[in-house]
Protein backbone atom coordinates (compact mmCIF):
# COMPACT_ATOMS: atom_id res chain seq x y z
CA UNK A 1 0.00 0.00 0.00
CA UNK A 2 1.36 3.71 -1.03
CA UNK A 3 0.82 6.68 0.79
CA UNK A 4 -2.49 8.45 -0.09
CA UNK A 5 -1.20 11.77 1.84
CA UNK A 6 1.12 14.27 1.57
CA UNK A 7 3.26 13.93 4.92
CA UNK A 8 2.43 15.73 7.52
CA UNK A 9 6.02 16.60 8.73
CA UNK A 10 8.93 16.55 7.01
CA UNK A 11 12.40 17.15 7.87
CA UNK A 12 14.65 19.44 5.29
CA UNK A 13 18.54 19.81 5.73
CA UNK A 14 19.13 22.98 4.71
CA UNK A 15 22.87 22.01 2.83
CA UNK A 16 24.83 23.56 0.04
CA UNK A 17 24.78 26.86 0.48
CA UNK A 18 28.66 27.34 0.64
CA UNK A 19 28.96 25.10 -2.77
CA UNK A 20 26.43 27.24 -4.03
CA UNK A 21 28.77 30.51 -3.06
CA UNK A 22 31.72 29.02 -4.20
CA UNK A 23 30.57 28.16 -7.67
CA UNK A 24 30.06 31.92 -8.47
CA UNK A 25 32.84 33.06 -6.85
CA UNK A 26 31.21 34.43 -3.54
CA UNK A 27 32.23 33.94 0.12
CA UNK A 28 30.29 31.36 1.40
CA UNK A 29 27.88 33.89 3.58
CA UNK A 30 26.08 34.60 0.48
CA UNK A 31 25.23 31.45 0.14
CA UNK A 32 23.59 31.42 3.54
CA UNK A 33 21.71 34.75 2.69
CA UNK A 34 20.28 32.86 -0.66
CA UNK A 35 19.35 30.08 1.77
CA UNK A 36 17.68 31.98 3.98
CA UNK A 37 15.19 33.41 1.83
CA UNK A 38 14.83 29.71 0.37
CA UNK A 39 13.78 29.22 4.25
CA UNK A 40 11.02 31.47 4.14
CA UNK A 41 9.49 30.43 1.19
CA UNK A 42 9.50 26.87 1.65
CA UNK A 43 6.81 27.59 4.51
CA UNK A 44 4.23 28.99 2.29
CA UNK A 45 4.99 25.86 -0.48
CA UNK A 46 4.52 23.41 2.31
CA UNK A 47 1.41 25.18 3.47
CA UNK A 48 0.08 25.80 0.29
CA UNK A 49 0.84 21.65 -0.42
CA UNK A 50 -1.22 20.89 2.96
CA UNK A 51 1.83 19.90 4.70
CA UNK A 52 1.52 20.61 8.73
CA UNK A 53 4.78 20.69 9.86
CA UNK A 54 8.45 21.46 8.59
CA UNK A 55 11.45 21.35 10.81
CA UNK A 56 14.34 23.14 9.17
CA UNK A 57 18.26 22.06 10.27
CA UNK A 58 19.47 25.54 10.58
CA UNK A 59 22.81 25.35 12.36
CA UNK A 60 24.33 21.97 13.92
CA UNK A 61 26.05 21.26 17.33
CA UNK A 62 28.89 20.54 14.94
CA UNK A 63 28.41 23.81 12.92
CA UNK A 64 30.53 25.79 15.73
CA UNK A 65 34.18 24.07 14.27
CA UNK A 66 33.27 26.37 11.27
CA UNK A 67 35.56 29.54 11.30
CA UNK A 68 34.29 32.32 13.45
CA UNK A 69 33.61 34.51 10.77
CA UNK A 70 31.43 32.36 8.87
CA UNK A 71 29.57 31.72 12.29
CA UNK A 72 29.62 35.45 12.95
CA UNK A 73 27.92 35.70 9.75
CA UNK A 74 25.22 32.92 10.35
CA UNK A 75 24.18 34.58 13.59
CA UNK A 76 24.09 37.89 11.59
CA UNK A 77 21.69 36.74 9.30
CA UNK A 78 19.29 35.20 11.71
CA UNK A 79 19.51 38.30 13.36
CA UNK A 80 18.16 39.78 9.81
CA UNK A 81 15.31 37.07 10.28
CA UNK A 82 13.88 37.00 13.11
CA UNK A 83 11.85 40.00 11.92
CA UNK A 84 10.52 37.84 9.03
CA UNK A 85 10.13 35.07 11.23
CA UNK A 86 7.93 37.65 13.40
CA UNK A 87 6.06 38.27 10.31
CA UNK A 88 5.38 34.77 9.60
CA UNK A 89 4.27 34.53 13.06
CA UNK A 90 1.44 36.73 12.28
CA UNK A 91 0.19 34.21 10.00
CA UNK A 92 -1.21 31.65 12.49
CA UNK A 93 2.53 29.72 12.05
CA UNK A 94 3.76 28.09 15.49
CA UNK A 95 8.02 28.49 16.05
CA UNK A 96 9.47 25.68 17.59
CA UNK A 97 13.37 26.30 17.94
CA UNK A 98 15.22 22.90 18.58
CA UNK A 99 18.33 22.73 20.20
CA UNK A 100 19.91 24.48 23.14
CA UNK A 101 19.14 27.81 21.76
CA UNK A 102 20.32 29.49 25.55
CA UNK A 103 23.50 28.56 23.91
CA UNK A 104 23.32 31.28 20.82
CA UNK A 105 24.23 35.01 21.34
CA UNK A 106 21.37 36.31 24.34
CA UNK A 107 19.82 39.06 22.31
CA UNK A 108 19.14 36.37 19.97
CA UNK A 109 18.02 33.64 22.58
CA UNK A 110 15.70 36.38 24.20
CA UNK A 111 13.72 36.87 20.48
CA UNK A 112 13.59 33.31 20.02
CA UNK A 113 12.59 32.46 23.49
CA UNK A 114 10.15 35.45 22.71
CA UNK A 115 8.48 34.05 19.55
CA UNK A 116 8.50 30.64 20.81
CA UNK A 117 5.77 31.57 23.45
CA UNK A 118 4.22 33.73 21.72
CA UNK A 119 3.00 31.67 18.85
CA UNK A 120 2.41 28.25 21.13
CA UNK A 121 -1.31 28.72 19.97
CA UNK A 122 -1.16 29.18 16.36
CA UNK A 123 -3.06 26.48 14.55
CA UNK A 124 -2.44 27.18 11.07
CA UNK A 125 1.21 25.59 10.13
CA UNK A 126 4.02 24.72 12.60
CA UNK A 127 7.69 25.66 11.59
CA UNK A 128 10.57 24.03 13.70
CA UNK A 129 13.94 24.95 13.24
CA UNK A 130 16.83 23.61 14.46
CA UNK A 131 19.38 25.77 16.04
CA UNK A 132 22.69 24.48 17.94
CA UNK A 133 20.86 21.62 17.49
CA UNK A 134 21.77 18.03 17.11
CA UNK A 135 20.17 14.20 17.52
CA UNK A 136 22.50 12.95 19.90
CA UNK A 137 22.36 15.86 22.48
CA UNK A 138 18.52 15.92 22.44
CA UNK A 139 18.61 12.02 23.25
CA UNK A 140 21.27 12.62 26.20
CA UNK A 141 19.29 15.86 27.26
CA UNK A 142 16.14 13.52 27.84
CA UNK A 143 17.67 10.38 28.99
CA UNK A 144 18.99 13.08 31.69
CA UNK A 145 16.12 14.76 32.61
CA UNK A 146 14.32 11.00 33.16
CA UNK A 147 17.51 10.11 35.31
CA UNK A 148 16.70 12.75 37.43
CA UNK A 149 13.26 11.75 38.32
CA UNK A 150 14.19 8.40 38.85
CA UNK A 151 16.48 10.07 41.33
CA UNK A 152 13.91 12.09 43.05
CA UNK A 153 11.73 8.88 43.09
CA UNK A 154 9.20 9.86 40.64
CA UNK A 155 9.69 6.74 38.38
CA UNK A 156 11.49 3.38 38.29
CA UNK A 157 13.93 2.70 35.78
CA UNK A 158 10.67 0.67 34.14
CA UNK A 159 9.27 3.66 33.74
CA UNK A 160 12.05 4.68 31.04
CA UNK A 161 9.94 4.27 27.88
CA UNK A 162 9.80 4.91 24.23
CA UNK A 163 6.99 7.36 25.13
CA UNK A 164 8.84 8.58 27.87
CA UNK A 165 11.62 9.33 25.61
CA UNK A 166 9.21 11.38 22.99
CA UNK A 167 7.68 13.57 24.96
CA UNK A 168 10.98 15.01 26.24
CA UNK A 169 12.04 15.67 22.71
CA UNK A 170 11.74 18.77 20.99
CA UNK A 171 9.39 17.49 18.22
CA UNK A 172 6.88 16.53 21.49
CA UNK A 173 4.39 18.48 20.08
CA UNK A 174 4.66 18.00 16.34
CA UNK A 175 3.23 15.19 14.07
CA UNK A 176 5.26 12.31 13.61
CA UNK A 177 8.41 12.58 10.79
CA UNK A 178 7.83 11.71 7.91
CA UNK A 179 10.11 12.19 5.69
CA UNK A 180 13.81 13.83 5.00
CA UNK A 181 14.56 15.61 2.65
CA UNK A 182 18.58 16.20 2.00
CA UNK A 183 19.88 18.97 -1.08
CA UNK A 184 22.76 18.82 -2.05
CA UNK A 185 23.94 15.33 -3.02
CA UNK A 186 25.07 14.05 0.35
CA UNK A 187 23.32 10.73 2.20
CA UNK A 188 23.48 11.18 5.53
CA UNK A 189 21.42 12.54 8.05
CA UNK A 190 24.62 14.43 9.91
CA UNK A 191 23.30 14.20 13.64
CA UNK A 192 19.26 15.10 12.33
CA UNK A 193 16.47 14.42 14.07
CA UNK A 194 18.05 10.75 14.82
CA UNK A 195 15.59 9.03 17.40
CA UNK A 196 12.86 10.94 15.53
CA UNK A 197 13.69 9.34 11.84
CA UNK A 198 13.57 5.40 12.93
CA UNK A 199 10.99 5.10 10.44
CA UNK A 200 11.01 8.42 8.25
CA UNK A 201 11.46 7.93 4.54
CA UNK A 202 14.55 9.41 2.94
CA UNK A 203 14.72 11.72 -0.22
CA UNK A 204 18.37 12.85 -1.12
CA UNK A 205 18.19 15.54 -3.71
CA UNK A 206 21.26 16.90 -6.26
CA UNK A 207 20.19 20.44 -6.05
CA UNK A 208 21.98 22.60 -4.07
CA UNK A 209 19.79 24.36 -0.99
CA UNK A 210 19.44 27.99 -2.39
CA UNK A 211 18.49 26.76 -5.61
CA UNK A 212 15.73 24.58 -4.25
CA UNK A 213 12.19 25.11 -5.57
CA UNK A 214 8.65 24.14 -5.13
CA UNK A 215 8.90 22.01 -7.83
CA UNK A 216 11.69 19.83 -5.58
CA UNK A 217 9.36 20.35 -2.56
CA UNK A 218 6.48 18.17 -4.98
CA UNK A 219 9.08 16.00 -6.69
CA UNK A 220 9.99 14.91 -3.04
CA UNK A 221 6.66 14.55 -1.60
CA UNK A 222 5.40 12.57 -5.17
CA UNK A 223 8.11 10.24 -4.22
CA UNK A 224 7.04 9.94 -0.51
CA UNK A 225 3.78 9.30 -1.67
CA UNK A 226 4.40 6.25 -4.21
CA UNK A 227 6.81 4.79 -1.07
CA UNK A 228 5.69 1.59 0.62
CA UNK A 229 5.62 2.42 4.25
CA UNK A 230 5.35 -1.26 6.23
CA UNK A 231 6.75 0.06 9.86
CA UNK A 232 7.95 -4.02 10.05
CA UNK A 233 4.64 -5.06 9.05
CA UNK A 234 3.99 -7.27 5.66
C1 LIG B 1 24.32 24.39 5.09
O1 LIG B 1 25.15 24.71 4.02
C2 LIG B 1 24.16 25.53 6.06
C3 LIG B 1 24.77 25.29 7.38
C4 LIG B 1 25.35 24.18 7.77
C5 LIG B 1 24.71 26.39 8.31
P1 LIG B 1 26.71 24.46 4.11
O2 LIG B 1 27.36 25.68 4.64
O3 LIG B 1 26.99 23.21 4.84
O4 LIG B 1 27.06 24.28 2.58
P2 LIG B 1 28.12 23.28 1.96
O5 LIG B 1 27.73 21.91 2.41
O6 LIG B 1 29.46 23.69 2.48
O7 LIG B 1 27.99 23.47 0.49
C1 LIG C 1 24.17 19.67 8.30
O1 LIG C 1 24.99 20.11 7.27
C2 LIG C 1 23.78 20.83 9.17
C3 LIG C 1 22.90 21.81 8.59
C4 LIG C 1 22.44 21.82 7.37
C5 LIG C 1 22.50 22.87 9.47
P1 LIG C 1 26.58 20.07 7.37
O2 LIG C 1 27.08 20.64 6.11
O3 LIG C 1 27.03 20.68 8.63
O4 LIG C 1 26.85 18.49 7.45
P2 LIG C 1 28.13 17.66 7.02
O5 LIG C 1 29.31 18.32 7.66
O6 LIG C 1 28.21 17.70 5.54
O7 LIG C 1 27.85 16.27 7.51
MG1 LIG D 1 27.19 21.27 4.26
Amino acid sequence: MSNSTVPQHIGIIMDGNGRWAKKRGLPRNFGHKQGAAVFKKTINWARELGVKCVTFYAFSTENWKRPAEEVNGIMNLLRQYIKDIRAAAREDIRFIFLGDITALPPDITEELMDIQNSTVDNTGFIAGVALNYGGRDEIVRAARLLAQKAVDGEIIPAGITEDAMDKLMYTAQMPPLDLVIRPSGEQRLSNFLIWQAAYAEFVFMDVLWPDFTKKHLEQAIDEYIGRDRRFGGV
